[in-house]
């Protein structure tokens, strides 16, 4: 099934960042979005996931036009099939790394799964207060809050910033075993083109074109 759809996008803030590009995404599949700072990769990525209105083209969510959905159904859709890993993580502050995950599962209906905290290896720091992790622990507890929702699409922005290589790594297994298991898709924005190319496909944003480069 088809997951996403971008068809001739084009969009300006400035000056024109992207002009007529588009994208597919199938049920259990990987795209990169690669490109030099200020290409734009986070404003495509943010009219893919509903947040930002191009000038030009559509996107369509599920065979969807989301132009033409009425709030209620955006919303809806937002809520229960999108998750979005963006570069800042807007975790609740005032609670602890276990609790931000509550919230998440309460909303999803889903449980916290242990090992999938095991995995990301905040486990040791699961009870300690958001605002006493590092940014690295942080970043990993919005990813498993994102998993507790178990969206049908990641859109996620430089995920892995702030890891180590070995922590990247597993952190990017760990999304692709996600996609896998749950007939879900990946949408990832990095600099870094060692993790892009462990995506299905690779497009580079550039001269405000995007070409597929794998
Ligand atoms: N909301 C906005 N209003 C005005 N201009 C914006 C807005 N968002 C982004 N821009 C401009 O669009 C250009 C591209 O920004 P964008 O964040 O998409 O780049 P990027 O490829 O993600 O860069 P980076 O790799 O540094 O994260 C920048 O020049 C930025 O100033
Ligand atoms: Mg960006």
């Amino acid at each position: 099934m088809n997951l996403l759809a971008a068809k001739n996008l084009s969009h300006t803030f400035e000056y024109e960042l992207f002009h007529d590009v588009s994208l597919e995404l199938e049920e259990g599949e990987s795209i990169a979005i690669i490109g030099i700072s200020g290409s734009g990769k986070s404003t495509l990525l943010h009219v893919l996931s509903t947040l930002l209105e191009p000038n030009r083209g559509e996107v369509l969510l599920f065979n969807e036009n989301i132009a033409k959905l009425s709030k209620k159904r955006l919303a809806q859709i937002k809520r229960d099939s999108l998750g979005l890993v963006f570069q800042s993580h807007y975790l609740f502050k005032g609670f602890s790394a276990y609790e931000n995950l509550e919230v998440a599962s309460l909303l999803s209906q889903n449980e916290i799964d242990n090992t999938l905290l095991k995995k990301l290896g905040i486990d040791i720091c699961i009870n300690q207060k958001v605002t006493q992790l590092s940014g690295g622990q942080q970043q990993r507890v919005s990813i498993a809050r994102v998993l507790t929702k178990k969206p049908r699409i990641i859109f996620a922005d430089e995920p892995t910033g702030n890891l180590d290589k070995e922590t990247a790594h597993d952190v990017m297994e760990l999304f692709f075993e996600y996609c896998q298991n749950n007939k879900a898709g990946m949408v990832l924005v990095t600099h870094d083109e060692g993790l892009a190319f462990q995506c299905k496909k690779v497009y580079k944003l550039e001269n405000k074109e995007l070409l597929q480069v794998k």
